[in-house]
């Protein structure tokens, strides 16, 4: 069981799970449109089949789980499913990825259910860049999630910011000062061209180097951490012990050790962030398939693959968006929102 590889050598160890495709927010750089195309309500996994998918994919080495949106906590009665899940003993880490807007009111209940870790996105510090960004006032319920989850006994949280040029990158210390201040990591992310993201352009980017170069110049010498992980951020180290991470999946992508894969809200499963295809479990599933059958279709897939998405288009000089909204109308699947950032 242990020895399953792709054809790169990856092992399949980390599982980021879509509870919904819903939103609450809309990210500039993640649904920038007016209209969205939504999965159709019947198709969606309900928990006990969410569960008997994780089982299959734990017995074949994920140990690793993330809750994904959309926005997770939009999903009902989420805390039930963390509880279902928290009683599987072959995950090791169990987290979850949210906007924050709804985490005040579910953190206690979610810590109580077995959750482990949470990450929050958060962009910017100010009320109007907010309301600009994501299009929804919501700053304050969003810093009081933060909160919340540090009162609830959360340890080990991450503040997740995606910087864009002339939009946030001018709060790239407030940003890692807030973290400080709130006990969390703060993680810069490069601006992808992937799914949703029409509005992407190369001028938009913040890469790596200049992050490290700004933060640099403001405090001092930056000590890289070194780590044997297979995480897409790497950390650093500020002189006064400050620690923060960089996930430059644009101008340094981690594929080589990538060995993630998502899974849709409604059980389609890709292998790549950037992946045109997935594989469809729900169907199976809902036929009828033992835990042997869908386990023989996940090995396989995992077997065959050979997926470096976030190299390919760093090798193809990308100055546009990777997809046209006509397609992503066409398959919401193709979607970050869909597919759990
Ligand atoms: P931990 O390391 O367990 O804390 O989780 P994580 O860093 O994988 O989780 P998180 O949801 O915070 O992911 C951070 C960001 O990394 C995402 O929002 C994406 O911007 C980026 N990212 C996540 N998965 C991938 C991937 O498969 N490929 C690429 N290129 N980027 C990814
Ligand atoms: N580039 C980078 N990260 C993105 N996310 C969504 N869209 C993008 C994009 N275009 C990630 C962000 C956000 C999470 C929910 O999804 O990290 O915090
Ligand atoms: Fe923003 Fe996440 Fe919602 Fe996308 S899914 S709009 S990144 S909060």
């Amino acid at each position: 069981m242990r020895s399953l590889r792709d054809r790169c050598a990856r092992p399949l160890r980390n599982l980021r799970l879509s509870v919904t495709d819903r939103c609450n927010l809309r990210c500039a750089y993640c649904m920038p449109e007016e209209e969205y195309v939504w999965l159709p309500r019947r198709d969606i996994l309900r928990f006990e089949e969410i569960l008997a998918l994780v089982r299959v994919f734990a017995g074949l080495g994920v140990d690793k789980l993330r809750l994904t949106g959309g926005e997770p906590l939009l999903r009902r009665e989420l805390p039930a499913l963390v509880a279902m899940l928290a009683g599987e003993p072959r995950l090791r880490d169990l987290a979850m990825t949210t906007n924050g807007v709804l985490l005040a009111e579910h953190a206690a209940a979610l810590r109580a259910a077995g959750l482990h870790r949470v990450t929050v996105s958060l962009d910017t510090l100010r009320r109007e860049r907010f309301r600009a960004l994501t299009r929804r006032d919501d700053l304050a319920a969003v810093l009081a999630g933060v909160e919340a989850a540090q009162r609830a006994g959360f340890r080990g949280t991450k503040l997740d910011s995606v910087l864009m040029r002339g939009v946030n990158d001018d709060e790239l210390e407030d940003l890692l000062d807030y973290a400080r201040a709130a006990g969390a990591e703060l993680r810069y992310i490069e601006y992808m061209d992937v799914g949703g993201a029409t509005r992407w352009s190369p001028e938009h980017v913040v890469a790596r180097a200049e992050i490290l170069e700004r933060l640099r110049a403001r405090y001092g010498a930056i000590e890289p951490l070194r780590e044997d992980t297979s995480a897409p951020a790497q950390r650093f180290r500020l002189p006064d012990g400050t620690t923060f991470g960089i996930i430059a999946s644009v101008t340094a992508p981690f594929c080589s050790s990538c060995d993630r894969s998502r899974l849709t809200a409604d059980g389609m499963w890709y292998l790549c962030l950037y992946a045109a295809q997935g594989v469809d479990l729900r169907g199976p599933l809902r036929a009828g398939a033992s835990p042997e059958e869908l386990a023989e279709r996940v090995r396989a897939a995992w077997s065959a693959r050979a997926d470096r998405g976030a190299e390919a288009r760093l090798a193809a000089r990308h100055e546009a968006p990777l997809l046209s909204i006509r397609s992503l109308r066409e398959d919401p699947h193709l979607e970050m929102h869909t597919r759990g950032g």
